[in-house]
């Protein structure tokens, strides 16, 4: 039998217009916004794939359980609700919620982390490594080499590399170690997977040396959908069995509900210590609001409970990575250098293959994001040298392996149309690469550049040549 069409497991009940916008308008935004697709205004974007962080559509359901919000200041009835979700699913003891995922990496920074000690990471993420940073903690990548290199085809690019993980402990002793902060799918490797075994195997080599291990559960259920594929033994496994088994190996996570969850926002620390906990109840309400709400109104708090239970629907999961791997394999199709295999939550340009003439400290990933916008409107994110920052101790610019433009997709949104319009983008640059234009900054803030930087084009002109 000849292999049939997929279709999203959705239909629409209220649609969202798009401005379509010309291409000298858009020449003119891009400069207006210093050549920062975070500076843009929405208005002016036509496919916005800058990020798949509270950028979901929520179902009917979801729709209905806000209007069940109790917005008691104590003890919200949707704070209970949400409790027995993150018990149900995650299975950890307390819940911690939080206005968003980075509330929650500030909270087990400052009870976790002492000056001096080492956070051991699979690879960083942006404000999770700056919240290490704050609380004097230095950050040690530990993810497996595959992860730093973009066309190695490795299944499982998030595991970390038991190696370099005891060398760590053999170097700075467990003591100086508070917690290995374990990233599922990871973000910045191109939202790739861990998998059960190297799950389980450096869960125990950490527990063997007393440090606990803390998940980064952001993306735990689109981990949970490569495990069911790829890993022998899942097949046959729920997603929502294998999101439970993930979790069990580990002391707590700290969690962006906007982006597994299904919500516009929210987030949460869930732990399994009782003292840990009493700790960070006490920090939430500093930074926060009380231990029964954290920062999200009861409302945000019922919907993240409903769309919890939706994540790890099959039928939902299978799509939402399906479409990524659509828009993935038709660039692949056009020869177009992305990150291999393709991963959860977006596709990953290789910006220093496709952009061959710019030299690195030109930001080719960040031209690149900046010409696809005025090409097409699509809006796409920077993940390269932008985004690495400077090394706080010598004030220099980090070049990370990896110089990448992110397109994410944000999830229930857009349909396969919407992504052939964007891979009919990406190729007719990829066709023309020496039409874009190397930058330079003009103005840098202290903290996570990334989102604030402005740029010029080195050569004066537009970021995209005509043509
Ligand atoms: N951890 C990971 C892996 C993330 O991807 C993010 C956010 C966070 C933590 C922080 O959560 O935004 O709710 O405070 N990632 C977004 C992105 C911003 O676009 O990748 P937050």
């Amino acid at each position: 039998m000849s292999i049939r069409s997929w279709a999203e497991p959705y239909k629409i009940k209220m649609v969202e217009h798009l401005r379509m916008t010309t291409p000298s308008e858009r020449a003119v935004s891009i400069r207006q916004a210093g050549h920062n697709t975070f500076l843009l205004r929405s208005d002016d974007v036509y496919i916005d794939l800058l990020t798949d962080s509270g950028t979901t559509a929520m179902s009917d359901r979801q729709w209905a359980a806000m209007m069940l919000g109790d917005e008691a200041y104590a003890g919200s009835k949707n704070y209970y609700k949400l409790e027995e979700a993150v018990r149900q699913y995650y299975g950890y003891k307390h819940l911690i919620p939080t206005h968003q995922g980075r509330g929650a990496e500030n909270l087990l920074s400052q009870i976790a982390i002492r000056k001096g000690d080492y956070v051991p990471g699979n690879m960083y993420f942006t404000t999770t490594r700056l919240h290490q940073e704050l609380c004097g903690g230095q950050f040690v990548d530990v993810i497996c080499d595959e992860a730093h290199d973009p066309t190695s085809e490795f299944p499982f690019k998030g595991n970390v590399d038991l190696k370099k993980m005891q060398a760590l402990i053999d170097k700075v002793g467990a003591d100086r170690i508070p917690y290995l902060s374990l990233e599922t799918n990871v973000n910045m490797a191109g939202g790739q997977p861990c998998s059960m075994a190297n799950i389980k195997a450096i869960c125990e080599l950490c527990h063997a040396h007393d440090i606990p291990v803390f998940l980064d559960a952001t993306r735990a259920v689109e981990n949970a959908y490569f495990i069911k594929e790829l890993e022998e033994g899942y097949a046959e496994k729920t997603i929502a069995e294998i999101l439970r088994e993930i979790c069990s190996h580990t002391d707590g996570c700290t969690m962006s509900a906007k982006k597994d969850s299904l919500v516009n926002i929210g987030g949460f620390l869930a732990l399994n210590d009782d003292k840990l906990a009493e700790k960070a109840r006490n920090m939430v309400v500093v930074y926060e609001g009380l231990h029964t709400y954290g920062g999200m109104a009861g409302r945000d708090m019922e919907a993240m409970a409903v769309g919890i239970a939706e994540s790890v629907q099959y039928d939902h999961i299978r799509a939402r990575i399906g479409q990524v791997e659509y828009l993935g394999e038709k660039l692949i199709n056009a020869g177009v250098p992305i990150i291999r295999p393709i991963g959860g939550h977006g596709i990953f340009l290789d910006a220093a293959r496709f952009l061959p003439h710019l030299p690195r400290d030109q930001f080719p990933a960040q031209a690149l994001a900046a010409a696809l916008y005025v090409d097409s409107g699509v809006r796409s994110m920077e993940r390269g040298a932008v985004s690495a920052g400077r090394d706080p101790e010598t004030g220099e610019n980090r070049y990370p392996n990896l110089e990448l433009v992110r397109l994410t997709i944000p999830r229930r949104v857009y349909t396969q149309a919407h992504m052939d319009v964007t891979a009919e983008s990406v190729i007719h640059l990829f066709e023309n690469p020496e039409r874009v234009q190397g930058l330079k900054i003009t103005y840098e803030p202290e903290y996570l550049r990334f989102f604030q930087c402005r740029f010029e084009p080195v050569s004066g002109s537009a970021v995209l040549l005509e043509e």
